[in-house]
């Protein structure tokens, strides 16, 4: 039994590793809100973050390091990174995680093919389970009596089970930064593998989800693949949140919507390497030219392709548009270990130099596209972006649509898809498509670059007084407070 009173996990930690050839390692630490938010709870709370090795470079650094990472590469931060076997992780978190899990919370495959639960989805199975063994072990170590432990995602989904086997006495919570899928989608998986992950999460105290609308799905699901009891939370003392009551315990369920960073964003978008950019990227789109920006890991739910689709529609049902707009389209690479994100990765790269193919013209590159990680680039095309497009398939939130209100210029129009978690939020003041219409979407693109900029920047100031709502700082409070016992 360990000493940490407050305990975070995820798979991703604050700081990730690369070597160099002489052996040696530089850490590079993470931005995003779970690191402002633990940051929040202050230096005493003796608060411990387990993750784990995502490449070779990490599982040096974790076997160097010994039970803790250097506290100068992670700002302090008590890390303890997992060394977990690299076919092991592979399986895990390439294999169950990000072609699995994700694809079902998504509704990303293509059903009538896929999926297949063949003999490599059982061996990725075993390395889930004991990839979620340990953490579930490494977190029951190091545990104060009664500390919180805060599991974050998909990829720790079995861990609040194991850990109350292993520690009755701890308050566990998990969030899920995901959507959940709806129980029909949900029971693609195999019988045993569904009611595996749903159990998994209900070993919780608590169970939170970024909106309303996952939240019940997922208790839909515990419902309709376990038979659970659901409760909606009225006439309960405590909290009045709905419960699932499953095999004698109650789960509560909860919901958080995780907002931008005001101050940290403004703060760092007018840094100088963000105004080099805004130079570059005006430039590169030339005088008097309106921008769509859009940014987004390279993944697939992100519907990038059908948004240059929609970009090229806006270009031939409206003519006027052409040499006139510029769509800048950001994106950072990711898990391109996965074969289907690089077909996607290059499908998105071929649609776009189609369209600057079909429709450019000598001073005009209608699609500006840059697949590479460049914060200071994403922070420039917010500040300058006339409209941006976030327009994808099925997001958990979508941090994008609340981070451009917050640092944009001049008011920036919002094209923003119903079917992501921000949408709940911020529809009043976005122009909301349903993100498989194309048609739709370019519509919806000529509207907002049509809007008279009074509205426009009205409508920026409240999409931002929304998008803030819950920093990550309360964000991650309210997800430890909501664990303590009831007084
Ligand atoms: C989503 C997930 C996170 C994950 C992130 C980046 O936001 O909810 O858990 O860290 O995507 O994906 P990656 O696979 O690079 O960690």
């Amino acid at each position: 039994q360990g000493s940490a009173q407050v305990l975070v996990a995820s798979n991703r930690g604050p700081v990730a590793y690369t070597a160099a050839s002489d052996g040696s390692l530089t850490a590079r630490r993470g931005g995003g809100g779970l690191v402002s938010g633990l940051s929040a709870i202050g230096p005493d709370a003796g608060a411990l973050w387990v993750c784990a090795a995502l490449g070779d470079a990490d599982r040096e650094a974790a076997r160097r390091a010994g039970p803790r990472l250097d506290p100068e590469e992670t700002g302090g931060q008590a890390v303890r990174m997992l060394d977990i076997p690299p076919g092991i992780f592979a399986d895990a978190y390439g294999g169950i995680s990000n072609s699995v899990l994700w694809f079902v919370h998504h509704l990303l495959y293509q059903t009538p093919i896929e999926p297949v639960f063949d003999a490599d989805f059982i061996r990725q199975w075993g390395a889930y389970e004991t990839y979620n063994v340990a953490f579930a072990d490494a977190l029951a170590q190091e545990a104060d009596d009664g500390a919180a432990v805060l599991v974050q995602d998909y990829h720790l989904d079995l861990v609040p089970a194991l850990l109350r086997e292993r520690r009755p006495d701890l308050r566990i919570g998990h969030f899920s930064h995901t959507p959940w899928a709806p129980p029909d989608y949900y029971r693609m998986l195999p019988d045993a593998t569904a009611a595996a992950v749903l159990r998994g999460v209900l070993g919780s105290d608590r169970a939170a989800f970024l909106t309303r609308r996952w939240a019940d799905a997922f208790t839909a699901c515990c419902a309709d693949v376990l038979g659970a009891e659901v409760r909606d939370g009225s006439g309960e003392a405590g909290s009045g949140e709905p419960s699932i009551v499953y095999q004698g315990r109650t789960t509560r369920i909860g919901v958080h919507g995780l907002g931008a960073d005001a101050d940290f964003l403004r703060e760092r978008a007018h840094r100088a390497d963000v105004t080099e950019r805004m130079a570059e990227l005006r430039e590169q789109v030339g005088e008097d030219r309106r921008t769509i920006v859009r940014v987004d890991r390279t993944e697939l739910s992100k519907n990038i392709v059908r948004g240059l689709h929609a970009f090229r529609q806006l270009l031939t049902d409206r003519p006027e548009w052409r040499e006139r707009v510029v769509h800048i389209a950001l994106a950072y690479p990711s898990r391109q270990d996965l074969a289907v994100y690089r077909d996607y990765t290059a499908t998105v790269a071929r649609v776009a130099e189609e369209i600057n193919a079909d429709f450019g013209t000598p001073g005009w590159t209608p699609v500006i596209l840059h697949v590479k990680d460049d914060f200071a680039r994403s922070l420039a095309a917010y500040r300058l972006g006339d409209v941006a497009l976030v327009n994808p398939v099925r997001d958990g939130m979508n941090l994008v649509a609340k981070e451009v209100p917050v640092v944009s210029d001049a008011g920036c129009a919002l094209v923003l898809s119903r079917e992501a978690g921000a949408a709940a939020e911020l529809s009043g003041d976005a122009l909301t498509i349903n993100p498989y219409d194309v048609s739709q979407t370019a519509r919806a693109l000529h509207e907002a670059l049509t809007m008279p900029p009074a509205d426009r920047a009205a409508r920026t100031t409240r999409l931002a007084t929304a998008a803030t709502a819950l920093p990550p700082a309360a964000w991650f409070l309210a997800q430890l407070n909501a664990l303590r016992p009831a007084a």
